[in-house]
């Protein structure tokens, strides 16, 4: 009987030692040392036992299953360890892998050509304004000299809405707005988008930007135009740039001049200039005997195209990454 004892005892140890899995642990406690487990049923065998067997038979399964018990115990420890262990070991988060980098942004070659030409002329005085770019015709053509059935409004066909405003084909328009607001001497600068129904090819789009310079002062001459579009130009590409001005027709300005600036061995226009006409300032309510104006509008994505080295226009609005983070802001950086 007591050899049975033992037996099992064994059984249920080496069954233990072979045991991989807290499943299994559980199903050894149960089978040997449960309510109704193979050890717990000796005890019921103590019944038909000569008494004077029984202390040391019950001694002795009680031991067996403290033993067992024990035993059982160690092994769910080690093998929760060893759980946790692996555990660890496939959750380990690998230091030593490349990191997936943070892309820096750039800006846009156009944002950078126009913050350099409003930082250069806040330098020469000029202070930025704005205008709205869904405008009304008055302030788009009407205060500028462009009598409804004028001829000049071919030349700038745009976009309208169904109520009758339009989008502005120059930044012109922002002119007539500052001289509402303000009376002489005005010195503003306007950059923004301009709109016309252009069809596109590798120099024009639809929308495209534009800064606009107007000065109004008395004794303000021609030369003072002159002087400030040599030199802004000058400080923009960082040497003394060869420029003409040619003889051109602007509605509000006259007398009017297109800027054509050396570049690569030819001409390349890059802005429309003139004295402001008479008649805008009169429209609104400054006295022409009494102040003189400068005005001029400078086409930005020209100027971004001639200074990278950019051929095609619809390069700069295809929105193409790759193309779009070649033009570092650092690129003014020593000029
Ligand atoms: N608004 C003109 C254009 O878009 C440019 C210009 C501005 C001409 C100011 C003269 C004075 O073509």
């Amino acid at each position: 009987m007591s050899d049975d004892l033992d037996k099992l005892f064994h059984q249920a140890m080496s069954s233990l030692t072979s045991c991989q899995t807290l499943e299994l642990c559980q199903q050894i406690d149960i089978k040997y040392l449960g309510k109704k487990g193979l050890l717990t049923a000796q005890l019921r065998q103590l019944g038909q036992m000569p008494a004077e067997d029984r202390p040391a038979f019950g001694q002795k399964v009680n031991v067996h299953k403290a033993s067992l018990t024990v035993a059982l115990q160690e092994k769910k420890t080690a093998l929760e360890a060893e759980a946790i262990k692996a555990q660890i070991a496939n959750e380990r988060i690998d230091v030593t892998l490349p990191g997936r980098g943070q892309t820096t942004g750039s800006l846009h070659p156009i944002t950078i050509v126009n913050n350099r030409l409003v930082s250069l002329l806040s330098g020469f005085g000029f202070k930025v304004a704005v205008g709205p770019e869904v405008e009304d015709d008055y302030h788009n053509f009407e205060a500028l000299n462009f009598p409804a059935d004028h001829p000049a409004r071919d030349m700038q066909d745009t976009f309208f809405t169904k109520t009758g405003m339009l989008l502005r084909t120059h930044t012109s328009s922002v002119q007539i707005r500052s001289m509402e607001l303000q009376k002489p001497p005005i010195k503003i600068i306007a950059p923004g988008k301009a709109f016309r129904a252009d069809t596109i090819d590798a120099t024009h789009t639809p929308m495209f930007h534009q800064i606009e310079a107007l000065a109004v002062d008395k004794d303000l001459h021609f030369s003072d135009l002159k002087s400030l579009i040599y030199a802004l130009l000058s400080h923009y590409f960082g040497h003394e740039v060869k420029i003409r001005f040619r003889p051109s027709y602007f509605p509000f300005t006259e007398p009017s001049a297109e800027v054509d600036l050396w570049h690569n061995d030819r001409w390349l226009e890059v802005m429309g200039c003139g004295m402001v006409h008479p008649n805008v300032l009169a429209m609104s309510d400054i006295d022409p005997e009494a102040y003189t104006g400068y005005a001029f509008g400078l086409g930005i994505d020209r100027l971004t195209m001639l200074t990278y080295g950019v051929n095609d226009l619809r390069d700069l609005f295809s929105n193409d990454i790759r193309i779009l983070s070649q033009f570092p802001s650092e690129h003014w950086e020593g000029i």
